[in-house]
């Protein structure tokens, strides 16, 4: 992985640094940051002079002189520059310092290092404080080239390299980004359910939430170890009760002590106690408990079949129908066998909801949103951008400088589809058939959005048959109003609709598309009471990475990706 350029500091933090400042140690630990030496405009060059204790992972290190004295680059994640530290032989024995991967903390002097070099400042090292060292010949990661596919076998290290670092503040910045732009038009945050009972897309693709399993291999594992009671068992605790039942009731007929009745009806109680708790055992079957042919979901944990959620929408939809503007943004699951650079099993979304709005309100509201994380990577994460255009995709900045300036297009889906037969005709070849009613495959969107428009593309009114029930039927009773957001690099980044807000027409469109109501009544309640007209849109997280960064598989913009044959730690 390339080594990145003395980084040039976040906007922000260039008005805020007063550059006669004293570095500021760490709030909750005893170091300072890299960031607030190198990540300073003056690129540190104001501090030296100042003592600071530094604490980082050694990126590349080498001794020098003979051994006399060693260079190491630092980096403690905060920034992507690194700092350079200069530890000479009499405080530590220097082979231990300079294998990659090391982590070491040093006190020392910031000195502004001979002309001709690169950094701007350099810590002579007064005292190693302290170091955890590698072994080079079994280090995982040693070597600075490694491609993306061999760190993804390495997930709980790839956390130490440039690029997986860097692509963890921008996400971190996105996430802030988001949260601030919703906070700031008032909305509201609301936490939606992992696990749930609606299957929000209807598409069958969610992952099934159980005990049975386990309580089925729990119970198989508990009866080979403590058999059942054979019928034996049971007739001979039978006679044991009928026994002491006749015991009882001759104590009573010979007027027997109190105290002689009161223990033999507790014998007789303990008797029947063990017979209940050995027909009981008797009627444990080993497997998942069935009932009429069925598996017997009763018995599970939540009484009823559950799964985790494929998108908070349904449930975040109550809220709005309550406070109005709301969002969620949390992790959704699909069991989809998709083995695409651009879906995960397990990816975050984020999802707003907005009542008194229609498609064109949802439409507004997502350009918006994009274009402020776009302003927000340019004005906070530059030094990353930068890194991520000489690493990864030269483009990526100006792309978010276009994406943040231009309006996007807007077209409906017919005219799409008779833009993408334009092409057709015009010799573009595409794997999937074109005609009016298909769902728009990748291939089509990014033709749209990459080489029709090199925009970003907003497309509307889909025909009700591939998208969702919940999405609004429209007058001419063959589209609904939905909308996707479809941006170069990725296609969709978003999907969304103003939701059907008749009672009629909705109760009807979940019997068409063949769901049961019962499931439903809740979201119909939304309808039956107080309804509104209401609209929101969902935004892939990872895709919104991929976007921004130009990396080119989704499984590298998630911490730990889940996919199909892989969820690693
Ligand atoms: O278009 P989708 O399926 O829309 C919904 O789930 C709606 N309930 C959202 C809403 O209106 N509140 O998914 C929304 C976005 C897609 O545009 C895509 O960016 C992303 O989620 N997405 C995935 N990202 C990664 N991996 C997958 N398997 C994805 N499936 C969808
Ligand atoms: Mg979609």
């Amino acid at each position: 992985m390339a080594e990145t350029d003395q980084a040039l500091p976040p906007s922000d933090q260039l008005a805020a640094m007063n550059l006669t400042d004293t570095v500021e140690k760490h709030a909750f630990s005893d170091r300072v940051l890299i960031r607030s030496i190198v990540g300073r405009p003056d690129g540190g060059a104001g501090l030296a002079g100042q003592r600071v204790r530094a604490g980082g992972w050694v990126k590349t290190g080498r001794e020098q002189g003979k051994g006399t004295f060693a260079f190491l680059e630092l980096n403690d994640g905060s920034c992507p520059a690194n700092l350079q530290v200069i530890v000479d032989a009499g405080l530590a024995v220097l082979s231990k310092l300079v294998a990659t991967g090391t982590c070491v903390v040093v006190d020392g002097i910031l000195k502004v290092p001979p002309e001709g070099t690169r950094q701007k400042i350099e810590l002579r090292v007064e005292k190693v404080v302290s170091v955890g060292e590698v072994d080079p010949a079994k280090y995982p990661i040693p070597k600075t080239k490694l491609t993306l596919e061999f760190l993804r076998d390495h997930l709980h290290l790839r956390a130490r390299t440039n690029t997986i670092a860097a692509i963890a503040r921008i996400r971190n910045a996105l996430a802030f980004a988001t949260h601030s732009f919703f906070q700031e038009h008032n909305f509201l945050y609301v936490h939606t359910p992992i696990l749930t009972t609606s299957d929000c897309e209807g598409a069958g693709e969610m992952f099934q939430v159980t005990t049975l399993i386990s309580e089925s291999e729990k119970l198989e594992k508990e009866l080979i170890k403590n058999p059942p009671p054979s019928e034996v068992d049971i007739e001979a605790a039978r006679q044991v009760v009928s026994e002491r039942g006749e015991a009882v009731k001759q104590l009573k007929a010979a007027k027997a002590s109190k105290s002689e009745i009161t223990a033999s009806v507790a014998e007789l109680n303990k008797a029947k106690e063990n017979l209940s708790k050995l027909e009981e055992r008797s009627k444990l079957k080993p497997g998942i408990p069935k009932k009429d042919g069925k598996i017997d979901y009763t018995q599970d944990f939540f009484a009823r079949q559950a799964f985790l959620t494929v998108s908070g929408q349904l449930q975040v939809e109550t809220y709005a129908c309550a406070v109005s503007n709301v969002y969620t943004f949390g992790p959704t699951f699909r069991a989809e066998h998709s083995h695409t650079s651009r879906h995960l099993a397990e990816f975050w979304m984020v999802e707003p909801e907005i009542a008194f709005a229609d498609l064109q309100d949802d439409m507004n509201c997502a350009e918006a949103y994009v274009k402020y994380m776009c302003n927000w990577l340019l004005d906070k994460c530059l030094d990353d951008m930068l890194f991520m255009a000489k690493s990864y995709d030269k483009g990526c900045i100006d792309r978010l400088r276009m994406v943040a300036s231009i309006p996007f297009v807007r077209i409906s889906y017919t005219e799409a589809v008779e833009l993408l037969e334009e092409a057709v005709r015009g010799g573009k070849k595409f794997e999937n058939e074109v005609k009016w009613g298909i769902d728009l495959a990748s291939e089509h969107e990014r033709y749209l959005t990459e080489v029709k428009f090199q925009k970003p593309v907003i497309v509307y009114n889909y025909p009700k048959g591939i998208k969702a029930f919940y999405m609004r039927l429209n007058d001419d009773l063959k589209t609904v109003a939905a909308m996707d957001v479809l941006v170069p690099k990725v296609g969709e980044l978003i999907g969304g609709s103003q939701r059907e807000e008749r009672y009629e027409v909705i109760r009807e469109r979940i019997l068409e598309v063949g769901l049961p109501l019962e499931p439903y009544e809740w979201y119909l309640d939304l309808r039956r009471y107080g309804t509104v007209k209401h609209c929101g849109f969902g935004l892939g997280f990872e895709r919104m990475i991929l976007f921004a960064t130009g990396i080119e598989n989704i499984r590298d913009v998630i911490p730990f990706p889940r996919y199909p044959g892989r969820a690693d730690l």
